[in-house]
């Protein structure tokens, strides 16, 4: 998506081999009109797979997620990281390790909102290692839903998420892919 790549080549900062910041647009400050453009994009990618349910992961997760479900007219979960006053019953729960932040997150998402009647849209900001999106995954498994495939805002091409997602056979769409990058140099893949 070329927009989104000019956006990145304008204002993300590479800040070692591995981390981009992309706060002035993605997840810190978010630029709606772009989010507006990447759920078109991810709508138009999947438009015809029957989705019937967009999922993702607080926090960066939400805006691409919330405007792909709006263009695609269904609705979107999104699995939470810390526990709810309200939700504490009916959970699917996977456990999420992020080496990026050396952290690990238990998720959970309502028994309520997917189920076996879905055919689910994986969408995330960032694809690195692909803890995240496999969590996802596992949970969406977990509801007997069927998966349709995962949107990807970002992917870190050099990082092993996306190998881990499509050696699975799962329909993986990255709006951009980099291939390297360190301090004042990014490359894309075509
Ligand atoms: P993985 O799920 O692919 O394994 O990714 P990883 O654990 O490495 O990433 C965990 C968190 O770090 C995610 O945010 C992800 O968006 C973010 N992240 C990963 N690589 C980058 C990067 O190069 N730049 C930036 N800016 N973020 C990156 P999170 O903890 O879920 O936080 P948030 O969604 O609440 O923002």
């Amino acid at each position: 998506m070329e927009a989104l790549k000019q956006k990145i080549r304008e204002e993300g900062k590479v800040l070692s081999e591995t981390v981009l910041k992309v706060d002035t647009f993605l997840n810190h400050q978010i630029d709606p009109k772009l989010m507006v453009e990447i759920g078109k994009e991810f709508a138009r990618r999947f438009k015809d797979e029957g989705i019937t349910k967009v999922v993702t992961i607080e926090s960066s997760g939400i805006a691409p997620a919330v405007m792909t479900a709006l263009k695609l007219e269904v609705p979107v979960v999104f699995a939470r990281k810390h526990q709810s006053l309200t939700l504490t019953e009916n959970l699917y729960r996977a456990e999420v390790y992020s080496f990026t932040k050396k952290v690990s997150n238990d998720i959970a998402i309502s028994g309520d909102f997917v189920t076996a009647e879905d055919r689910v849209l994986v969408i995330d900001d960032f694809l690195a290692n692909g803890q995240a999106a496999l969590g996802l995954m596992e949970i969406v498994e977990q509801a007997g839903a069927s998966l349709g495939g995962v949107g990807i805002v970002i992917e870190k091409g050099f990082q092993k998420g996306g190998d881990a997602i499509r050696e699975q056979g799962v329909r993986l769409e990255s709006l951009a892919i980099i291939d390297a990058m360190s301090p004042g140099q990014l490359t894309f893949r075509e």
